[in-house]
């Protein structure tokens, strides 16, 4: 639950002003891993964390970002922002005061306060949310008036020139585009989506395997490198395959042989998931929910055998969770190496599920896992500023 009270108070406290406060979500992948990148589908669902940014301008040329969760405060003069990361939490607000001033927005002086409830490594973008927040609260004090779509292209400027991590849109995007109780499918080379709803007798549960991840460097990164390197071949046979998104699985069967084997694996997983994830919308928007759970299945078989960016925490997770009753499907979401499990459970069920996912996993790995019960919820949006501030306002006009 956000703590939207309890972050005006501190700002308040802190900055000596009362802030106009935004939300951004952290979000949960239903099916579609590392295919934004290769300009494929994606179909996540914001959920019900986010981070709040609390914002008021001021008048002495400073920028002051406080951090509640990492209770830690950094100062800038406006005119002389830090020119790159420097593994900080504030790199995120900071990589977004560069994309904005690169795209020729002028950054005011300001006070922001930043109170997240994501968990952080988790694999469900508590990053993106940041600089999601971060930015339509900064840009509520500009006047500019940017589209939401644009927002989270910027957003994801920032993670990767400015944070240094080569994500694709797709968290961004769903921070932005979110829209309640529905799943997004993304085509992320024209990003248009359209919102499927999500049968209301479901749950989304996810489970944490405590197995932290991290995106700036690393596997990530690698992985990324190795589908490039298949596109790259793929694009000597048939030069109109800009990205693994014009790839079919016939070009695999083809040339896959001239690819290392790593690389003809990534690409396998990508091209394959592809086509997958389209199916999965077309099932969810069908009620095919066999279907879906099917896809599910398969695509976390796909991650964790030919991406190989699963663990066996994760997996067991998996495992577990197929011999449920009342679970359609589940698979590892996120950028992988650890993170969280997506589990689609009949509500009727979700109590006793979680529960006993907790209790075997414990048997199993000794480690206590944290299930949250998570609803599918909206993206970026102004929160109502006097009363019933747990109620949240509509999304800005200005930010479509
Ligand atoms: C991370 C990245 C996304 C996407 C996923 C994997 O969350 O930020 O852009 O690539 O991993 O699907």
């Amino acid at each position: 639950m956000l703590e939207v009270t309890a972050t005006r108070s501190l700002h308040v406290q802190r900055f000596g002003h009362n802030p106009a406060i935004f939300a951004a979500p952290g979000r949960v992948n239903i099916i579609g891993e590392h295919t934004d990148y290769a300009d494929g589908f994606v179909m996540p669902a914001a959920i019900d964390f986010a981070t709040l940014a609390a914002i008021t301008p001021r008048s002495d040329g400073t920028v002051a970002i406080h951090s509640v969760n990492f209770d830690e405060q950094i100062n800038y003069p406006v005119d002389n922002l830090p020119p790159k990361a420097s593994h900080h939490w504030s790199d995120y607000p900071l990589g977004v005061l560069s994309v904005l001033r690169e795209a020729g927005v002028p950054i005011p002086a300001f006070s922001l306060t930043l109170n997240g409830d994501v968990p952080i490594g988790a694999g469900l973008s508590s990053s993106a949310s940041i600089e999601v927040a971060s930015m339509v609260a900064v840009l509520s004090l500009t006047g500019a008036d940017i589209a939401m779509t644009r927002v989270a292209q910027l957003c994801q400027r920032a993670e990767n020139h400015f944070v240094g991590a080569s994500t694709g849109i797709m968290d961004q995007f769903i921070a932005c585009c979110g829209a309640e109780n529905h799943a997004l499918l993304l085509d992320c080379r024209s990003l248009e989506y359209r919102l499927a709803p999500i049968p209301s007798h479901l749950s989304l549960v996810i489970a944490n395997s405590m197995v932290k991840h991290s995106h700036a460097g690393g596997e990530y990164n690698t992985r990324r490198a190795e589908v490039e390197e298949g596109t790259e071949l793929l694009r000597r046979h048939r030069p109109e395959i800009r990205r693994l998104r014009d790839a079919t699985p016939d070009d695999l069967a083809r040339w896959g042989h001239e690819m290392r084997p790593e690389v003809l694996k990534r690409c396998r997983h990508i091209i394959t998931e592809n086509i997958r994830t389209v199916a999965a919308a077309d099932a969810l928007e069908a009620g095919d929910l066999k279907t879906l759970g099917r896809l599910m299945y398969e695509a976390h078989a796909s991650f964790r055998n030919d991406f190989e960016a699963s663990c066996p925490e994760v997996d067991i997770l998996v495992d577990l969770a197929s011999k449920e009753p009342g679970c359609i499907g589940a698979r590892l979401t996120g950028g992988g190496f650890g993170g969280c499990t997506v589990n689609l459970v009949e509500n009727a069920r979700a109590q006793a599920f979680s529960e006993r996912l907790h209790e075997e996993y414990r048997e199993a790995t000794g480690i206590e896992a944290d299930i949250y019960l998570c609803h599918a919820s909206a993206g970026a949006h102004r929160i109502a500023s006097t009363e019933g501030e747990t109620q949240l306002a509509k999304q800005l006009p200005s930010f479509h």
